[in-house]
């Protein structure tokens, strides 16, 4: 008989429902969710006691850079160094970029990007990236959808980098229509950027300090009203990244409520910190797109994690480090974006809301986990423990209090934007397709690499996800 992994007696948690139960894992899948206590026992059994603790499943984080370049910037982490922060901090699948820098093409970026994967160790999904329109898209579109890859980034900002024009968005949303995919949209309005950036350096307020004056509110709004009609117009799924602003979480949710399957994504940083941050003495560590935004703005936003019109969180993992944000920090329109959040992406969520204000459990595995593999086709393999997905479970602690300081974090840069921070909850023991991979905060990988899952083309029925009743 193949070894077996029995979780006792833990809190077993899903996006519907939680009960305790013994979890059973063999062959790198869930085996079994039988009655506390009944699991089996006996020689090629490892018994984990997971009394007092949550049994979740592994988090999905739908938006991770990793090695991501930026113009003159790349960000420091491979997909090791990537995956091994993920899992520390419950994370066991990623969905990372694979964006075409000037004149490359999207199918062979993500063909090199795919084959990462295998450097990591844990499993990995990817969105493509189309950045201009050809007569070639159609055709690269139904190969990515072949090799299982059926979400596509565009970007409505980073003018010469990664832009697309709304007509590129627009026909690349058509095709994905027909094909299963979805688009997947940054939104900020370039034009207004560009002026108010134009407007800031005049003023000579262009400086990581006055980050959030140089992208406004407003230009998000304008793109992601924008992008629904196009969404609208074509009958087609859409996908908004980091949604920074209520305004934007409220467009999206009247576009579902009109039928439109739209889903929309917050990440950890927009639901926690604010703009003061920008005052401190770091602000360069803290320049990201959208910014961060003021506290009446987070605690608005915040709504969306009760009410529905959060779909999924996720980190926006960008491995800068300090020298690299250094470097340009008098000048933002030249600074690598983006914070390193994958490892803190659970734990400060659960903090803050499940610990903090009382987020129901099963809201918090939706956000993290099930509602993260459902939209980029990994459901039911990701996101839930029942019979048949993969064996990646977290044996997660709730009453675990630890002050983050960055040096014992395992992403490969010198920084967190949650430093000094006091966080309840932590994963204690990490399991990735059936075997263990972190055991009370030490790593104890065998080399199984990771892998790159296939996404299966979508298959919505509305915009709102919640409340997941059963497996699709
Ligand atoms: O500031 C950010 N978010 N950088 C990463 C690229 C992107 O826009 O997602
Ligand atoms: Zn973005
Ligand atoms: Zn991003």
């Amino acid at each position: 008989m193949a070894e077996q992994i029995v979780i006792r007696n833990g809190t077993v948690v899903n996006a519907w429902a939680r009960a305790l139960a013994d979890v059973v894992l063999a062959d790198g899948r869930i085996r079994a969710v039988v009655e506390p206590g009944t699991g089996p026992g006996g020689p090629g059994v490892t018994e984990i006691d997971a009394t007092g603790r949550f049994v979740l499943p592994g988090g999905v984080d739908p938006h991770c850079h990793v090695g991501f370049t930026s113009g003159a910037f790349t960000s420091m982490d491979n997909y090791r160094q990537a995956t091994e922060a993920a899992v520390f901090g419950g994370t066991t699948t990623i969905v990372d970029f694979a964006i075409p820098r000037p004149g490359e093409v999207p199918l062979d970026v993500a063909r090199i990007q795919q084959a990462k994967a295998a450097e990591g160790i844990c499993d990995a999904a990817l969105h493509a990236c189309v950045v201009e329109w050809n007569d070639t898209v159609p055709g690269q579109l139904r190969e990515l959808v072949d090799m299982g890859i059926v979400t596509v980034k565009m970007f409505t900002t980073y003018r010469g980098e990664s832009m697309a024009s709304d007509e590129a968005i627009f026909k690349v949303m058509r095709e994905l229509r027909d094909l299963g995919g979805m688009a997947v949209v940054h939104c900020e309005a370039n034009h207004i950027i560009e002026e108010q950036q134009d407007r800031c350096a005049e003023s000579g307020h262009i400086a990581a300090e006055f980050h959030t004056e140089t992208r406004p509110p407003i230009a998000e709004t304008a793109a992601v009203a924008t992008t629904i009609a196009m969404a609208e117009s074509l009958g087609a799924p859409l996908y908004l990244v980091h949604q920074s602003t209520v305004e934007c979480l409220t467009l999206a949710a009247e576009a579902r409520r009109r039928g439109v399957t739209v889903f929309s994504e917050s990440v950890a940083h927009h639901l926690i910190l604010d703009d003061s941050l920008y005052d401190g003495p770091h602000p360069e560590r803290y320049v990201c797109c959208p910014p961060l935004r003021s506290r009446a703005e987070v605690d608005e936003l915040s709504t969306g994690v009760w009410d529905g019109s959060i779909s999924t969180i996720g980190s926006d993992h960008c491995c800068y480090n300090t020298e690299q944000k250094l470097s340009t920090r008098h000048d933002v329109r030249a600074m690598p974006n983006g914070l390193p959040g994958v490892e803190m992406r659970m734990p400060v969520i659960f903090s803050e809301f499940v610990v903090g204000r009382g987020l129901p459990l099963e809201r918090f595995v939706e956000l993290c986990c099930a509602t993260p593999a459902r939209v980029n086709g990994l459901w039911p393999r990701k996101g839930v423990i029942q019979p048949g997905a993969d064996g990646d479970v977290v044996i997660w602690d709730p009453h675990q209090t630890r002050v983050v300081h960055s040096e014992e974090l395992h992403m490969a840069t010198d920084y967190t934007p949650y430093e000094g921070r006091t966080v309840t909850g932590w994963p204690e023991v990490v399991i990735v397709n059936g075997r263990v991979l972190v055991d009370h905060g030490t790593l104890v990988h065998d080399g199984t690499p990771g892998r790159a899952l296939p996404a299966a083309p979508l298959k919505f029925l509305t915009g709102r996800v919640a409340p997941l009743v059963a497996p699709l």
